[in-house]
């Protein structure tokens, strides 16, 4: 157990706040006046510190550079209308953080530590989560190995760090979409379930190229037949079939189990959909679509809530929806930032005070 007050916590001189303009902020690029950091030594966490946000003094033998033992989290923090800070559905990112850990041979992180750390240095840097509308602070956990040594094996050591940042709406237009068949994300047996770095690095080749095409971001699909659909850059992904919402299922371990995706989940069965969990074919959607059922298509992800698909493409087949008759994702949207910004019953105790 970690009580609280074995979190040391050394405060910046000057806050930053006061150079930084609340109102236009670009996502993940501006972090508040702390960080929390500690160390895995010897089987145990320790010098765990709330101090002032700086950089890393590290050799260039650190394990994590060349061998990839990364992981992360995305999480957000919201002022309900009384100015007190909540956080949506830590526990969740918790869980899956401690499953990427198990998948990357980590050390798991104690619930005390993430939790308990998060939530002293939000209250710390609490002036730095935005009031207004559309804004939250962005909450990035991560851990990586720390062992100064070339050489393929799981790290004796290790460093987990939390660091914030402000962020402002992350407005995305209705996105154009590419199905990959030539590049894959995931495969049974591999990484595709964990928040792990290199997912993301392996991911970057096949995005360029459809944006060269002129697309947003790749729908990715299985590596065997290029058929299932699996998710979208970082988003799950929701299809709405006639009065059913069709999302693909965790049990292959192919995709990533989103907070927002098991979110939607809940509130599309409480607007009335039926939800299908499962394998989900290209060539049925483009039936469905051909039927003039296939309604809306939509992603799912921490960053943006819900990102609208205005256009799919499979090889020379183009779906075209006009976002502005949909009723499920902009639905799904507004109820999702009104229960995080304090203007809906927060039904499902999702949002978790600081
Ligand atoms: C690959 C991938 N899929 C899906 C998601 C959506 O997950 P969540 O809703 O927990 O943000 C993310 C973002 O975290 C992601 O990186």
């Amino acid at each position: 157990m970690i009580a609280a007050m074995d979190i040391s916590v050394r405060k910046a001189e000057r806050s930053k706040l006061q150079e930084l303009n609340l109102d236009n902020l670009p996502f993940g690029k501006y972090f508040t006046d702390h960080m929390l950091e500690a160390d895995y030594e010897n089987g145990e966490w320790k010098n765990i510190e709330i101090k002032p946000y700086q950089p890393l003094l590290m050799n260039p033998s650190l394990a994590a550079l060349h061998y990839g033992q990364a992981i992360f989290e995305g999480i957000k923090a919201y002022k309900d209308r009384n100015g007190n800070p909540f956080i949506f559905r830590p526990q969740d990112n918790y869980r899956r953080f401690n499953i990427s850990a198990e998948r990357m041979q980590m050390p798991a992180v104690p619930e005390e530590l993430f939790m308990e750390g998060m939530k002293q240095l939000i209250s710390l840097d609490r002036n730095w989560i935005p009031s207004r509308e559309d804004h939250s602070l962005y909450i990035r956990p991560f851990m990586f190995s720390s062992d100064e040594l070339i050489g393929v094996r799981p790290s004796d050591t290790y460093k987990f760090m939390i660091i914030l940042s402000p962020t402002g709406p992350y407005y995305v237009a209705p996105m154009r979409i590419y199905v990959e068949e030539n590049y894959v994300r995931a495969v049974p047996g591999g990484v595709g379930y964990a928040k792990a770095a290199g997912n993301y690095g392996a991911s970057m080749l096949a995005t360029a190229e459809a944006k060269k095409k002129g697309y947003d971001q790749v729908l990715w699909t299985d590596a065997f037949e290029h058929k299932y659909v699996q998710e979208i850059g970082t988003m799950n992904v929701f299809f709405i079939v006639g009065n059913k919402a069709m999302t693909p299922g965790l049990e292959l371990g192919t995709i990533l189990d989103g907070v927002t995706r098991q979110s939607a989940i809940t509130l599309l069965k409480e607007m009335g959909y039926t939800i299908e969990e499962g394998r989900i074919n290209i060539d049925f959607l483009i039936e469905a679509y051909k039927a003039g059922e296939l309604k809306e298509v939509f992603g799912t992800g921490t960053a943006a809530t819900i990102s609208l698909i205005k256009e799919l493409r499979y090889k020379d087949f183009v779906m075209e929806f006009n976002v502005d008759t949909w009723k499920a994702g902009p639905t799904l949207k507004s109820w999702l930032t009104d229960i995080r910004e304090g203007r809906r019953e927060d039904k499902y105790g999702w949002m978790v005070p600081v």
